[in-house]
């Protein structure tokens, strides 16, 4: 699996690599998304590409909010470039990580949805229910995240343009 995405934006050259660092994602899930991510983290590990996992790490309840605002953070930050939030519906994941300005999470539930995610609305976060889909599906949602690259320029560009409008006036 060549991830294509980030060396056509970023540097040409080899896939996994951005302005001199390893590509970076957050992961973050709840007790309901617990199993599922460590099927995602065994799937990023066969594909070399690198995370770093805000949690939670047992399949004890947990709140959603918590881990979904840690990871949301650090891609806003840029300290990592995309994120997977995986819930039991991957709805809770979502409105939380929305909260964050900079943060245009997507919840898909098939491949189709991750496509347009990327190509018009430049999500850079991935929300997941893993009571919603099966493993097969999920790995291909995030291979499609991982790889499509968004339809810059023209009215996909300005829209999320006026999204970002949004973050800059938020309270
Ligand atoms: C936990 O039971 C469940 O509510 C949570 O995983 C998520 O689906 C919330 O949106």
């Amino acid at each position: 699996m060549v991830f294509q995405v980030f060396s056509q934006m970023d540097t040409g050259g080899v896939a996994v690599l951005k302005k001199g660092r390893v590509l970076m994602i957050a992961l973050a899930c709840d007790h309901g998304g617990f199993v599922l991510m460590g099927k995602v983290k065994s799937y990023l590990d066969a594909c070399n590409l690198e995370y770093e996992d805000f949690g939670t790490y047992s399949d004890e309840s947990s709140d959603y909010p918590e881990f979904a605002i840690r990871a949301a953070r650090a891609v806003a930050g840029g300290e990592c470039e995309r994120g997977i939030l995986i819930c039991g519906t991957g709805i809770g994941m979502s409105i939380a990580a929305n909260k964050i300005p900079g943060i245009r999470a997507a919840l898909c539930s098939n491949c189709f949805m991750a496509e347009m995610a990327r190509r018009h609305n430049d999500a850079n976060v991935l929300a997941l229910g893993a009571r919603v889909i099966d493993t097969g599906l999920a790995l291909s949602i995030i291979e499609l995240f991982l790889n499509t690259g968004f339809d810059a320029g023209g009215r996909h560009s300005r829209r999320v343009g006026m999204l970002n409008d949004l973050d800059r006036n938020r309270g």
